[in-house]
C-alpha cells in the first residue's frame, strides 16, 4: 500500500511538472475542512461553474458572477480582471485561472485567488453583494526619492475622490489623474479603483477606504503601489501606467415581470 502511494505520489509530480500551462494565483486562499470529494456532486457543479465564469466574464465585460446547484451543494463564484492589464493578460487570465484552480487548491470547498491579471472566488456559501476587505495584498510597483509629505497629500486627494466616483459607477471602477506639485515637467500622478462588480455601492465605498487608508502606511515612499483583495483593488502610481477598460457588455435579459400577488 505505502509503496503504490508513494508511485502515485511520484506520478502527481511527474504530472505537475509536465503542466506548463497551469497558472498560479499570488496569493490563493484555500479552505482546508469540509472538502468535496472526486466524483461528488460539488465537484461537478464545481466545473460546470468555473467553465460558465470562464466563459461568461470573457463574453460580459471581464466580470461574471453566477451559481450552480442547490442544498449543499451549491456553489457560488465570480471572475473578474483587473483594469490595469490589457485585453490579452484578462482574457488569458479569465480562461487559464479557472481552469487550474480546482487543482491548485484541489478539494477546498471555498477558494479565493488573486493572480495578476484577474480575481477568482468560489464558495459554499452565498458572498455576492458583501465585500470581503479583511485580506489584503500589498504590489510594490516602484521606490524612488519623494518628498513624503506632498505625495501622501495629492494621493489621499485623488483616491478619495477616485473612490466616490467608482462606487457611483456602473461598473464599479474609476480611474484619474491629478499634477503632482513638485515633479519634473509636470508628470502626474495616476490612480485606478475598481470594485468586484457584485458590491452594492456601499459595500464597494467601504472596501476601497478600507484600502485607501493603508496607503500611506504601507507606501510612505513609493513611488508607485497597489492592494489587491478579494473584494477591491487600489493602486496609484507616479507617472502614467495603462488602463483598459472592459469592452462593452451585452445588454441584461429584460427583468421579468413580478408576479402578480395571489
Ligand atoms: C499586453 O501586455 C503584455 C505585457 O506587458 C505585452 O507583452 C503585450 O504585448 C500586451 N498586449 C497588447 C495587445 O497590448
Ligand atoms: C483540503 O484541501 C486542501 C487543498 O486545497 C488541502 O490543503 C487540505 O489539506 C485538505 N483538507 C483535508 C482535511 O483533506
Ligand atoms: C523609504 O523609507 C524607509 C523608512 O522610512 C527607508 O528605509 C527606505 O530607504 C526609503 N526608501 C526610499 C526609496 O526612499
Ligand atoms: C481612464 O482610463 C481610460 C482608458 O485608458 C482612459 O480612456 C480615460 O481617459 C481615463 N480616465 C481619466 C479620467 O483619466
Ligand atoms: C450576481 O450577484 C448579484 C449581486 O450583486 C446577485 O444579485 C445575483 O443573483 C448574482 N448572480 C448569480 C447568477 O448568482
Amino acid at each position: 500500500m505505502a509503496v503504490l502511494l508513494a508511485v502515485i505520489a511520484y506520478l502527481c509530480v511527474l504530472a505537475a511538472g509536465q503542466d506548463d500551462n497551469l497558472l498560479h494565483p499570488g496569493w490563493p486562499t484555500c479552505s482546508t475542512t469540509g472538502n468535496y470529494t472526486d466524483g461528488s456532486q460539488y465537484k461537478k457543479n464545481l466545473n460546470l461553474l468555473l467553465s460558465t465564469l470562464s466563459a461568461g466574464a470573457t463574453a460580459g465585460g471581464w466580470f461574471y458572477n453566477s451559481t450552480v446547484g442547490a442544498g449543499d451543494d451549491q456553489v457560488f463564484g465570480l471572475l473578474m480582471c483587473y483594469a490595469d492589464r490589457n485585453g490579452t493578460q484578462c482574457h488569458d487570465c479569465l480562461t487559464r485561472g479557472p481552469a487550474g484552480i480546482a487543482r491548485i487548491c484541489s478539494g477546498s470547498r471555498s477558494v479565493s485567488a488573486a493572480y495578476d491579471a484577474c480575481l477568482l472566488r468560489y464558495s459554499d456559501e452565498q458572498f455576492f453583494s458583501t465585500a470581503n476587505p479583511h485580506k489584503a495584498f500589498y504590489v510594490y510597483i516602484t521606490a524612488g526619492p519623494v518628498d513624503q509629505v506632498s505625495m501622501a497629500a495629492a494621493r489621499s486627494s485623488l483616491m478619495d475622490e477616485l473612490a466616490k466616483t467608482a462606487a457611483d459607477s456602473p461598473l464599479l471602477l474609476a480611474n484619474s489623474s491629478t499634477p503632482y506639485p513638485g515633479s519634473p515637467e509636470g508628470m502626474k500622478m495616476q490612480g485606478l479603483v475598481q470594485c468586484t462588480r457584485d458590491l452594492t455601492a456601499g459595500q464597494c465605498t467601504w472596501c476601497l477606504t478600507t484600502y485607501i487608508a493603508k496607503l500611506p502606511e504601507a507606501f510612505p515612499n513609493y513611488t508607485g503601489g497597489a492592494i489587491k483583495g478579494y473584494s477591491c483593488y487600489v493602486r496609484y502610481q507616479i507617472g502614467a501606467f495603462l488602463i483598459t477598460l472592459p469592452p462593452a457588455m451585452p445588454p441584461p435579459p429584460s427583468p421579468s415581470k413580478p408576479a402578480p400577488p395571489g
